[in-house]
């Protein structure tokens, strides 16, 4: 029997799901080939995977607008999106609207609520968990769904001192009955809300999400399948190809210096010390990982540049040092576009999950390792090892669906 999934986007009007939505209904629509989705290529044949055609899309949002009206924004801002496509796909996002709701602002910060031109409600933490449920099971039922899975492409969020009390399930739920505004930031609370409502959660951002041990332990308990955290698509990806590469052939690196770029809504966002902060850490660690010289100079920048809007530029230097101490430098440049980059990889990630669920895998889906930066449960940064864990997966399933095929 064919599964009805439903794929429910936070920050369902950001650029990233504003073009994973479009992308899957161009796709449906026989307007757009699967080029840059990762489970549409050879390695994934056979393997049952729900069609992306098929996804009922579903979100929240701070902001107040719609599907079509982020898209053509999107389009007038990037020149990406052609209105002819828009056009002919907008009875389809304007049905995307009905399934979009309120999100939750507590502790979304300032920069966040004032950039969505947003307001905190006085609503207890309790209480906003409660309503974001009632939404979820609303979206499940109103969509007559098997299965949800709960996609976080929010702003990212401020940083927060992860408080003691998020290392235990049973802590963490006392402290959300204590009413504790201050120690929680949306991300978690959607994660909560998303496993006591029997979904599957991936976080794209590099927000706290399902990560955090308390969740990790309800992850486990309901026997739910997540992953995160904070989607590896542009100069981090360059950095865990290239960093394996400074070690193999033993060479020392002094320096990377990595300058990003970006205008869009998301750079805005990163401009607060705090949001960025949340960013950079991310970024750094796996290159870290994969030299792990105490005496090398790394440093991620992140800089606001509006007119570049979705368009990032990354400019990294690599100072290195070979055979008699020869001291050389690569350099790259990275000019993508964030969501056509990300947003692909969003559905590969929804693909991947239902899968997962679909044959009772649960916890850390430590196979998806290669789409983060920081991946769950995993220690592995080098991008090809990455890779070849996922690969293997695909093998295993592979194998057993043939076997079973033999035993018919
Ligand atoms: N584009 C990439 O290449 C890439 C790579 C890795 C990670 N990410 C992450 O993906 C996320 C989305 O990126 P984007 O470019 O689409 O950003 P965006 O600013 O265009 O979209 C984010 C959306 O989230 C909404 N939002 C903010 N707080 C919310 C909340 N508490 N609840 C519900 N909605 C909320 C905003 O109103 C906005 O519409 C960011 O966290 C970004 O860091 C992006």
């Amino acid at each position: 029997m064919k599964e009805k999934i439903g794929i429910y986007l936070i920050g369902a009007y950001g650029a990233v799901a504003t073009c994973a939505i479009v992308g899957a209904k161009a796709i449906a629509a026989g307007l757009s080939d699967e080029r840059g989705l990762v489970t549409s290529s050879e390695l994934f044949r056979g393997l049952d995977l729900p069609p992306v055609k098929d996804f009922v899309f579903g979100g929240c949002d701070l902001r107040k607008t719609s599907v079509l009206e982020a898209a053509n924004e999107y389009r007038q801002r990037n020149n990406l999106l052609p209105t002819e496509l828009l056009k002919a796909l907008a009875p389809e996002l304007k049905k995307v609207n009905d399934n979009i709701g309120e999100g939750i602002a507590l502790g979304a910060g300032a920069t966040i609520l004032k950039i969505a031109r947003a307001r905190q409600k006085q609503n207890s933490v309790l209480q906003e968990v409660e309503q974001f449920r009632a939404r979820l099971a609303k979206f499940r039922k109103d969509n007559k769904l098997d299965q949800v899975i709960v996609v976080n492409l929010a702003s990212t969020e401020p940083h927060l001192d992860v408080p003691p009390e998020y290392k235990s399930l049973k802590d963490f739920e006392k402290l959300m009955r204590a009413n504790a505004a201050e120690k929680f930031v949306p991300s978690v609370l959607y994660a909560y809300a998303a496993f006591s409502e029997d979904c599957a959660f991936v976080n794209f951002t590099p927000s706290l999400a399902s990560g955090i041990p308390a969740l990790t332990e309800m992850a486990e308990k309901l026997r739910l399948p997540h992953s995160g955290k904070d989607g590896k698509t542009g100069e981090t990806l360059m950095k865990t190809v290239l960093a394996p590469m400074f070690m193999a052939r033993n060479f020392k690196v002094l320096a990377w210096e990595g300058y990003n770029m970006l205008g869009n809504r998301d750079g805005a966002v990163l401009d607060d010390p705090s949001n960025k902060r949340s960013k950079t850490a991310d970024k750094d660690k796996a290159l870290r990982s994969i030299i792990p010289d105490p005496d090398m100079h790394t440093r991620v920048s992140i800089e606001y540049v509006p007119s570049l809007d979705d368009w990032k530029t990354a400019w990294d230097f690599i100072h290195f040092e070979g055979f008699l101490g020869t001291k050389m430098v690569l350099q790259f440049i990275w000019q993508g576009n964030d969501s056509m980059l990300a947003s692909p990889l969003a559905l590969d990630l929804a693909r991947l999950t239902a899968f997962a669920r679909r044959k009772g895998e649960y916890g850390p889906l430590t196979h998806l390792a290669c789409f983060y930066k920081n991946p769950m449960g995993v220690t592995e940064h080098r991008f090809d090892r990455q890779v070849q864990i996922l690969e293997k997966y695909v093998e295993k399933h592979l194998a057993g669906k043939k076997n079973k095929q033999v035993k018919k």
